[in-house]
């Protein structure tokens, strides 16, 4: 072929693959804290479910961390261009896998984690602060001047650090202009060279916005979000405060910071909130403007939503028999929503799931759609979503004139309904 027939066959291609491609953006989480260990190579498991996953409506796929690291998870990583020594499977697998999703119409997410770095070598003063960056060029390839000077537990000689310190490994100064531009440099050959489309940046709170504003306009991914995770507001009896606008409102700050546009944060607001709602308190998920209580109800073009991810799932779990109910949520809500592996493929929620994504999908339901809320009380929430979805949650069964004879049921069950006008 030439390459002119070349690009023809593949616009021809583009157009029998992605005939109506118009559903906006829907982000699934591939794995949890303990999909390293799959058997059989966790890249191959999940080549193996594209299919499934492609079902869910999946637009982009948020895959771990793929470079060597020195813990199994992939959150302490080291090497940065090594993708061989993952316990996640080779850079060949990863590849294909990301050939075989792209395929299907679905990108791939790189879990970015550029916080902190672990070394090859230490000295006493720093500890492990000798990196290499699996290449033999010397890319990456960073001494204690790369590392922050104030961090406690590894001192460096480089800048005092922009954000929080990561306690586990050093923290690297993204100050440092080499440290900027050898870290897009090696971004965009995730996009280049292995096939990724965006990013799920790790711990933001570790710098500055401006830093990760840096870092998207150098990389230009078609998706970004960020994990900026504080602590919600809990009265003096343990429990969570109705008023959450503060946390919300830095989730917003922090994106508009950071630039905005395709850089979205995840809604740890709604997911705490939701997570409390869902147990006879669904009076929380109306703020005192009427409006959705989490990022979503002020910032929902870039609020990304979500049930559990692999570290709340270990420790900030959702009550587990109301997880559908969550579902049912920020499905039918703005915002972007974020499917966990583990609901979808291993909880028997395949169907659920699948059913609300089409009626998300049928009724134009995205990002910035608008929730008029109907009601809020400890056993009934009811919104309508752009005059097109009515939806409930909570054990009521009296809804008296709140769903018009114009609506028609789509789908229910325990403690759920959805419906759809006409
Ligand atoms: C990883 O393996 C692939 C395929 O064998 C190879 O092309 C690549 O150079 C390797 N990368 C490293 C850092 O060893």
């Amino acid at each position: 072929m030439t390459s002119l027939h070349a690009l023809l066959f593949t616009c021809l291609l583009f157009f029998i693959v992605f005939p109506t491609f118009t559903f906006s953006t829907l982000l699934f989480q591939s794995f949890n804290w303990e999909s390293w260990k799959r058997e059989g190579g966790f890249y191959n498991s999940i080549h193996n479910s594209i299919d499934d996953i492609a079902n869910a409506g999946t637009t982009h796929l948020w895959l771990p961390p793929s470079s060597q690291s020195v813990a199994p998870e992939g959150y302490l990583p080291g090497k940065l261009y090594d993708l061989n020594s993952s316990k996640y499977g080779s850079e060949t697998e990863l590849k294909l896998l990301i050939q075989a999703l792209n395929q299907k119409g679905i990108k791939a997410v790189a879990d970015i984690v550029i916080n902190h770095r672990t070394g090859v070598r230490r000295d006493d003063k720093c500890g492990y602060c000798y990196f290499e960056g699996g290449t033999s060029d010397g890319r990456l390839d960073w001494d204690p001047s790369f590392v922050c000077r104030n961090d406690p537990n590894f001192p460096g000689t480089g800048n005092i650090d922009t954000g929080g310190d990561f306690n586990g490994a050093p923290d690297i100064d993204h100050l440092n202009p080499r440290v900027q531009k050898e870290l897009s440099e090696w971004m965009n050959w995730l996009k280049t060279d292995i096939g990724f489309h965006g990013w799920r940046f790790d711990f933001v709170l570790g710098y500055a916005s401006s830093i990760t504003k840096l870092y998207v306009q150098n990389t230009s991914p078609d998706f970004a979000v960020g994990e900026k995770w504080d602590d919600m507001k809990y009265g003096g009896d343990g429990k969570l405060d109705y008023n959450q606008d503060q946390h919300r409102s830095g989730l917003k700050q922090w994106v508009e910071e950071a630039g905005g546009g395709v850089l979205t944060a995840f809604d740890f607001t709604t997911k705490g909130i939701l997570q409390s709602a869902v147990q006879g308190e669904l009076w929380r998920l109306k703020d005192s403007q009427g409006k959705p209580p989490g990022l979503i109800g002020v910032m929902p073009g870039n609020a990304v939503t979500f049930i559990e991810n692999h570290d709340t799932f270990r420790t900030w779990v959702f009550p587990s028999e109301k997880v559908l109910l969550g579902y049912v949520y920020i499905l039918t809500h703005p915002g972007t929503p974020c499917i966990f592996y583990n609901h979808y493929m291993e909880w028997g929620l395949k169907e659920s799931i699948s059913k609300l994504v089409a009626i998300r999908k049928r009724n134009g339901i995205g990002s910035t759609s608008s929730v008029t809320i109907k009601a809020a009380e400890s056993d009934l929430y009811l919104a309508m979503i752009d005059d097109k979805v009515i939806m409930k949650i909570g054990p009521k069964l009296d809804l008296g004139t709140l769903v018009p004879p114009s609506y028609a049921l789509a789908y229910s069950g325990l403690d759920f309904a959805v419906w759809e006008k006409h």
